[in-house]
């Protein structure tokens, strides 16, 4: 990589906060910014004091001794402490006095159109006008629901022998029983691997084998825009797989959403056979009384796999401790949580993603605010779905993706117009560089010009948000995810660690540990160290070598750096501006996907020979899936539009919808170096359609090439 990054981006535009009660809210946690610099310098200056602190607002069984034991790159938080991450957002809440109070609001997609007759069981899918006036399915769990539910299946799985530091897999809709899995996990001290929903057999496959997961919890099917996504059978075919490379998965249970028929066997399996449970079945045996287990701080809370510059997903391991403060604090400060002030907070994130697991369940529950799920898409059965949501239920925060944002922006503001959205008191946004256009329109035709906008930057990685405005204090910039939260120690350097002047691109890292952070990825601890820590050098030249047997540093050592593989700069006003990955990650619709794992699954084609995936430019999703392919030539197949759709149709199937190419070239060859390295950067800029191709050539192996992969448009 070269050592200087581009960045073309200016704004100027710059939104004081408002005050609290121009929006309604009745405090910010921090009102001005003289409180968050010295929050923020105290939590460096006295980093076990401060983090002490933020852990006293959870209920712990037993105290912890140290805050902190840092032998890098391992990081172990509130040594000795026991907490359970289920009693801190459930029963805690019942033992205060607050069991009646509602938990989690869920709304269906499925709605009946207003002329449907009262009483009638039949579901009227057909689009409407708009939202407004439709009947939808509507539950509200409290805080005594949820204990009830979450001890119930607690106790079913444990009477099916899942024991502590199980790890049991999730592939749920976005229904009531996916929160009510992931807190019977942690109330037992399983951890989960929620695997999201729109995810391919195939991906059910790589990641319980990575786990060696023997449970697996899902639904027959849910809906989304109107159709039944089908789970169970995707779960089947995993099975079968599953069988076929050996890995015997012991029980299914499976929640019946839509009415999808479903056979109590997978077809094909070698070996002994899961057992199946219906999940209401299996509740409603269960024994009602399951003790929240006392888990140690850094005992695994869940995995959560994401994508990685290889083919392979990587199991991110998140901890119950740090975790769950980090989670909390971030939760509470970055969104002004306030109990029993009216608020509905509503992150419309799916949980199968870390935005949804800290910020649908585990960072907001412990604050006793309602959290909003929803169980489909935005355009059904008009695009007004949310902002009807919205008014009918008096949502007070709203946290979306900017490629949501983008979308909503083109179905145009006739949408959100025809709804109330004066309970919005602030905006947030989160997974991709936000473009100051939609952030203008965010906060103006969604937020009224009154609302503060929070663009949060963090990762699967970091567990919660790193670098984020906090609502009451932070002038804003459209664009900008503005200064570090406190006790984040984030900074630009170059491969040296040296910080770099205002306004030059370099990596972005953070210099020191936080409760939140990943403690490692799962089986893989050399992927780890080298992926994570030895990039960039600390003081003193430090980094980690991955590879032999490095387990840490000497007592006194310098720290390395945590690289976040983002490219960012900062501007005079020490404002973070994240410019996107650096490595062969791209981020599509707010959503990580390596190039690698598109390549693999292009390449398992039998026509094709080679494939090379890069990011384009996309209006909407941020950036579009661009592939070059080369084909077998004995394959008898043509470079034509057919195969194009079969390939692109293929991708979804092998990894999900969502990895579907926007754009497949063919190409007689693809540009190579001299050692055989694919020269992406130039394959990059021929996707962006960039005349003038500015990357240095003169390692290209064979210079015919880029003439005619200039010549191969779609
Ligand atoms: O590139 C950054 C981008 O999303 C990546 C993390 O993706 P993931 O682990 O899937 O988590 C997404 C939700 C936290 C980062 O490396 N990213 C996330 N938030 C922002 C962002 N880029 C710019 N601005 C953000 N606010």
């Amino acid at each position: 990589m070269s050592e200087h990054i581009d960045s073309v981006l200016t704004e100027t535009r710059v939104f004081p906060p408002p005050t609290a009660a121009s929006v309604g809210m009745p405090r910010w946690h921090v009102a001005s910014m003289q409180e968050y610099r010295a929050l923020h310098r105290r939590s460096l200056d006295d980093p076990e004091g401060f983090w002490g602190e933020q852990a006293r607002m959870l209920a712990w069984s037993r105290p912890w001794t140290r805050v902190l034991d840092w032998n890098p790159p391992d990081a172990r938080w509130f040594v000795g402490g026991q907490l359970n991450a289920c009693f801190n957002c459930v029963d805690r809440q019942v033992e205060t006095g607050h069991g009646e109070q509602v938990a989690i609001v869920w709304e269906g997609e499925p709605v009946r159109a207003p002329s449907a007759s009262a009483g009638s069981n039949t579901r009227n899918t057909s689009p409407v006008a708009g939202a407004r006036g439709s009947d939808p399915e509507i539950r509200r769990l409290t805080y005594r629901d949820l204990q009830r539910e979450t001890s119930r299946l607690g106790s079913a799985l444990r009477s099916l022998g899942v024991k502590k530091g199980d790890v049991v897999t999730i592939y749920m809709p976005m229904v009531p029983e996916l929160a009510v899995a992931m807190l019977a996990c942690a109330r037992i001290g399983a951890a989960h691997s929620i695997i999201f929903g729109g995810f391919a057999p195939h991906a059910i496959v790589e990641r319980v084998i990575d786990a060696k997961s023997r449970v697996i919890i899902t639904a027959d099917g849910g809906y989304r825009r109107g159709e039944v996504v089908p789970l169970r059978k995707n779960v089947d075919e995993a099975l079968t797989a599953l069988g076929s490379a050996g890995h015997g998965v012991e029980h299914v249970i499976t929640l019946q959403r839509t009415g999808t028929p479903t056979q109590d066997a997978a077809p094909g399996i070698r070996g002994s056979a899961p057992g199946f449970h219906d999940y209401h079945t299996l509740l409603d045996r269960a024994n009602a009384d399951c003790p929240c287990e006392a888990m140690d701080a850094e005992d695994m809370l869940f995995l959560l796999y994401t994508s990685g510059s290889t083919g392979k997903p990587k199991g991110i391991v998140h901890t119950t401790g740090g975790y769950m403060v980090y989670t909390t604090m971030t939760a509470r400060l970055v969104f002004n949580l306030i109990p029993d002030a009216g608020q509905l907070f509503w992150c419309t994130a799916d949980i199968g993603w870390v935005t949804g697991h800290s910020y649908v369940i585990y960072g907001i529950l412990p604050g006793r605010v309602p959290t909003l799920m929803y169980e489909g898409a935005p355009n059904f059965p008009a695009s007004d779905r949310f902002w009807d949501i919205i008014e009918r239920h008096r949502v007070t925060q709203l946290y979306t993706a900017p490629t949501a944002i983008r979308t909503f922006m083109k179905w145009g503001q006739e949408w959100p117009r025809k709804h109330d959205l004066s309970s919005l008191q602030l905006l947030g946004t989160v997974g991709e560089p936000i473009n100051p256009e939609a952030w203008v329109w965010y906060r103006d035709t969604i937020g009224g010009g009154r609302c503060p906008v929070v663009d949060t930057y963090w990762q699967t990685e970091t567990g919660g948000h790193v670098i984020s405005p906090l609502p009451g204090c932070t002038p804003t910039k459209p664009g900008s995810c503005t200064l570090p939260l406190p006790g984040i120690d984030a900074a630009v350097v170059n491969e040296q660690g040296e910080e770099l002047p205002p306004n030059q691109g370099g990596l972005l890292v953070t210099r020191r540990p936080w409760p939140g952070m990943l403690r490692g990825i799962y089986g893989d601890r050399q992927r780890y160290v080298q992926g994570y820590w030895s990039r960039v050098k600390g003081p003193g030249g430090t980094a980690l070598q991955s590879g032999g047997k490095n387990t840490g540093l000497e007592t006194g050592a310098a720290t390395p750096y945590y690289f976040s593989a983002d490219g960012a700069r900062r501007d005079q006003d020490g404002y973070f501006w994240i410019m996107g990955r650096v490595d062969d990650v791209i981020n599509v619709s707010g959503h990580r996907l390596g190039t690698m794992e598109v390549e693999s699954a292009l390449v398992s084609h039998p026509a094709v020979a080679e494939a090379a995936v890069v990011g384009m430019p996309h209006e909407i999703k941020g950036t579009g899936i661009c592939a070059f392919v080369t084909l077998k030539s004995g394959s008898g197949r043509k470079a034509d539009d057919g195969l194009r759709k079969e390939l692109a149709a293929h991708v979804a199937r092998e990894i999900g919808a969502l990895a579907r190419p926007d754009s497949i070239r063919f190409a007689e060859g693809l540009p190579k170096t001299r050692s055989g390295k694919i020269m992406r950067r130039l394959l990059r800029d021929l996707a962006a359609g960039v005349e003038k191709i500015t990357q240095d050539t003169t390692t290209l192996e064979d210079y015919s090439v880029l003439a005619r992969l200039r010549e191969t448009d779609e």
